[in-house]
C-alpha cells in the first residue's frame, strides 16, 4: 500500500526499490548480473534529509565499478546498491540547510530514495539555470570533465586542431564546443551519420570521422590536413592508436577513457604506436574529474553562461524506469545512446 504523504511516519514506511550489484559481470553486464530489492525508507536523522531520486546519470565508469580491484574509487560490493549520480529534490528534512523541495546533485544509487545523515556530497542545484537533466549533463560530471580534462590538460591554443573520439556522447560534445569556443579546429570521431551530423550541423565541429563507416586514418589525413595537436580520448583501443600517428609536435593526448575496452575479457588493448610521442615530444595524460571538484563551480558559470548565450548546446537520452536500468545501461557500449543517457526514475 502507498504511504499518503504528510501522515505522521509516512516516510518511514514508504518504500523504495533498489537495484543491487549481485554478481561480478564477465563481458556486458547480464540482466542476472543485478538483483531487485525494496525496504522502508527510513526517517531522516537529526541534521538529515531524505532525496527522491528524478533522474541517473547512466555512465560507461558504471562498468569498472563492478570488477574488482584497485581503482580511482573502491569497486560496489556483491549485495550493495549499485552506485550512481543523479539529481532529485529534498521529501523530508530535519536539516536547515535542505529544506523539503529543494533540488540537489549527488550519489544517489540506482534506487528512488536515499537517506542523507548531513549534507557531505550533496550540492544544491538550481532548475532556473537550467533543467533537471542538464545538470547530469554539461553541468554536471561529464561536462566538468570535458571543460577541466580539455583546458587543464590538454592545453588548447587559437588555431590549433583538436580532435575528440565520442564526439556526440556526454563527454565528447562539451569538449568539442569548448575546444571551438576557444578558436580552435576541432574534428570529432563518432559512430553512424547521424550522429556525425547532428556534431557538424548543430554542434558546429568543423568535421566528423564516421568510424564504423570506414577508415578513421583516411578521415584524419582528410580533415586534419597540419596533423592533431590536441586528441580528447573518450574509447581507447584502435582509434587511439590510430590518432597516435597523426601527432603534431608537442602535442598533448587526454587520456579521459576507454570505453572499446571496459567489457573486454581480454587483457587491455594498450597503444602499440605510442613511440610517435616520442618523435614528437609530445605527451599523454590521464584526468579524474574528482581531481577538480573545488574548481565545479568555476567550470558549471561558464557552461551555463554559454549555454544563455545560446552559444552552446547539450544533448541527452532519456530512458524512464528505474527496472529498465540493466538494459538502458547497456546502450552505451552498443552506442545505441544518442547524448547523455539518463535514466528517470521519477517526475
Ligand atoms: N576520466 C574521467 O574522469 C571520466 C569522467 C566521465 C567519463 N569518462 C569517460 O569518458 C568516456 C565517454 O563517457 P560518456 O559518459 O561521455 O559516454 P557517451 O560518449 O555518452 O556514451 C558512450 C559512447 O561511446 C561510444 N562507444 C561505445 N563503444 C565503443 C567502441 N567500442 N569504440 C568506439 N566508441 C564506442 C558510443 O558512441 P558511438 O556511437 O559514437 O560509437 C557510445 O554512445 C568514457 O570512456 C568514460 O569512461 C571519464
Amino acid at each position: 500500500m502507498r504511504a499518503r504523504a504528510g501522515a505522521p511516519g509516512y516516510i518511514r514506511r514508504m518504500l523504495n526499490h533498489q537495484v543491487r550489484l549481485a554478481a561480478r559481470p564477465v563481458g556486458l553486464p547480464k540482466r542476472n548480473d543485478w538483483s531487485f530489492t525494496e525496504e522502508p525508507v527510513g526517517e531522516p536523522p537529526e541534521g538529515g534529509f531524505v532525496v527522491k531520486t528524478l533522474m541517473l546519470s547512466l555512465d560507461p565508469a558504471m562498468r569498472g565499478w563492478m570488477n574488482e580491484g584497485r581503482s580511482y574509487i573502491p569497486p560496489v560490493g556483491i549485495g550493495e546498491v549499485m552506485r550512481a549520480g543523479g539529481v532529485g529534490v529534498v521529501i523530508a528534512s530535519k536539516s536547515p540547510a535542505f529544506p523539503i523541495g529543494t533540488h540537489v546533485s549527488a550519489g544517489l544509487g540506482v534506487q528512488e530514495y536515499r537517506v542523507f545523515t548531513s549534507g557531505k556530497g550533496v550540492e544544491r542545484i538550481e532548475l532556473s539555470i537550467a533543467p533537471l537533466e542538464k545538470w547530469l549533463n554539461a553541468l554536471g560530471m561529464p561536462g566538468m570533465t570535458a571543460y577541466f580534462g580539455l583546458l587543464d590538460v590538454g592545453q588548447p591554443k587559437p588555431g590549433e586542431t583538436v580532435v575528440v573520439s565520442g564526439a556526440a556522447g556526454a563527454v565528447g560534445q562539451t569538449v568539442g564546443q569548448v575546444a571551438k569556443l576557444k578558436g580552435c579546429r576541432v574534428v570529432g570521431i563518432a559512430g553512424g551519420a547521424a550522429k556525425c551530423d547532428f556534431v557538424v550541423k548543430e554542434l558546429g565541429f568543423d568535421a566528423c570521422i564516421d568510424y564504423r563507416a570506414g577508415e578513421v586514418r583516411e578521415g584524419l589525413k582528410q580533415h586534419c590536413p597540419s596533423g592533431v595537436d590536441v586528441y580528447f580520448d573518450n574509447v581507447g583501443g584502435e582509434i587511439l592508436d590510430t590518432v597516435l600517428t597523426r601527432l603534431n609536435k608537442k602535442a598533448r593526448v587526454v587520456i579521459c577513457g576507454a570505453i572499446s575496452q571496459y567489457n573486454s575479457t581480454t587483457a587491455v588493448k594498450g597503444p602499440a604506436n605510442y613511440l610517435s610521442l616520442l618523435v614528437n615530444r609530445a605527451r599523454m595524460e590521464g584526468i579524474v574529474v574528482f581531481d577538480y571538484a573545488d574548481r565545479y563551480p568555476e567550470g558549471i558559470a561558464q557552461l551555463a553562461a554559454w549555454m544563455k548565450e545560446g552559444k552552446f548546446v547539450s544533448r541527452e537520452d532519456v530512458v524512464d524506469g528505474l527496472e529498465h536500468f540493466p538494459e538502458a545501461l547497456l546502450k552505451l557500449f552498443s552506442g545505441e545512446n544518442f547524448g547523455k543517457l539518463v535514466l528517470r526514475v521519477a517526475s
